[in-house]
């Protein structure tokens, strides 16, 4: 089968299917028996993330168990920075922990040693494309800049992000330098998964809803619109797929202005709002991720509510945001049976 027929490329060309292709975010992950198992194979988990062998297999656990429409590559947000030369640490129970943000570690960061580390990331996506069934889309990823940089300024996950936003008032110019060089590294990295056989990408801004309208076209808009047209000049036919977070006021503004193809719908976007996107372009999502914990009628109401306020588009069934650790992988069984109609 050619990219173009495959379920979740029609829908992304804009064809409204019978049935939504599904898929979802942090689909391989701790939520599974079988992931827990390789995971203890390797204690780092950046090392984890550049093993092909092991990315490749917890890749494939979740489409052999539930048969998703769509594999995602089995990487993190944080490998760019990372072959970039920044400092960035996994920590037991504390998850990532990088670096805060300088001047000098940003004049340290090296673009020509980045597709060299990635190397074995893409070998990943060269043996999924040949393993996969032919079916199923491979779908590539990469952080949007201003989610990364949230990491470094605070140094280590927070919820609100209020050391990245402070820092970004206080000193525009080392954020700017620091953003450039994710986005220079972005495109080259997006381009290298479009090569290895990934059939679409998409740009994870799980942070943008924490910016007021100035940040959010600074550093949320602007540099994803950036990757998406540097990724499009060197690949016209890249499909990507943008997920700012928490951004149902700004979804228009950010589609029209960043030239995404599609775009991810969290739970708390209002169905008007969805609907009124959905004209505009395909959308992904949206149920709540704890309605998957809970299971039962919470579960069977969350997948109607959703099939129904986007059924009448191009829709790609999704979480709002990803699987948590605690979901009982016998819910996700549901969840994919229902959507399915069987
Ligand atoms: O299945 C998939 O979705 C593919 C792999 C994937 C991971 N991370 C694996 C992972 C993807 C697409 C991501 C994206 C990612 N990583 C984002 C954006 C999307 C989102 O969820 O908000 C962000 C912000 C990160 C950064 C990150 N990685 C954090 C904050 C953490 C720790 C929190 C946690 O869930 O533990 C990670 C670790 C991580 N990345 C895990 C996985 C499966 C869990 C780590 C483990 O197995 O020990």
């Amino acid at each position: 089968m050619q990219s173009h027929e495959r379920a979740v490329m029609r829908v992304l060309a804009g064809e409204k299917l019978e049935r939504p292709p599904i898929w979802m975010m942090r689909q391989a992950g701790r939520y599974l028996p079988e992931y827990r198992a390789v995971r203890a194979q390797a204690p780092n988990f950046l090392d984890f993330c550049y093993n092909t062998d092991l990315a490749t297999e917890v890749t494939l656990q979740p489409i052999r168990r539930y048969g998703f429409d769509a594999a995602i590559l089995f990487s993190d947000i944080f490998v760019v920075p990372d072959a970039l030369g920044y400092p960035v640490n996994f920590e037991e129970g504390r998850g990532p922990v990088l670096e805060p943000l300088s001047i000098e570690q940003v004049e340290k960061l090296d673009q020509a040693r980045t597709m060299e580390h990635l190397e074995p990331v893409i070998a990943t996506v060269k043996r999924l494309r040949a393993e996969l069934p032919t079916e199923t889309t491979l779908l590539g990823f990469c952080g949007a800049p201003w989610t990364v940089a949230c990491y470094s300024v605070a140094g280590h996950t927070t919820q609100d992000q209020v050391a990245a936003r402070i820092g970004s008032y206080k000193d525009p110019a080392l954020l700017t330098a620091f953003i450039d060089q994710l986005v220079e590294a972005s495109i080259t990295y997006l381009v290298a998964q479009l090569d290895g056989g990934a059939d679409a990408l998409q740009i994870f801004d799980t942070w943008a809803g924490v910016l007021d309208d100035i940040g959010f076209e600074q550093w949320s808009v602007g540099p994803t619109r950036k990757i998406v047209e540097g990724v499009k000049a060197q690949r016209p036919s890249a499909k990507i797929i943008g997920f700012p977070k928490a951004s149902a006021a700004r979804l228009k503004r950010y589609v029209e202005a960043t030239g995404v193809d599609a775009v991810g719908l969290d739970w708390t976007v209002p169905a008007e709002v969805a609907q009124e996107i959905q004209k505009i372009v395909p959308v992904q999502g949206n149920m709540d991720p704890m309605r998957l914990v809970a299971g039962g009628r919470a579960l069977e109401t969350g997948i109607d509510h959703a099939l129904d306020v986007l059924g009448n588009g191009p829709h790609i069934f999704n979480l709002g945001h990803g699987v948590v650790p605690q979901t009982p992988p016998e819910h996700v069984a549901e969840m994919v049976k229902r959507v399915k109609g069987l």
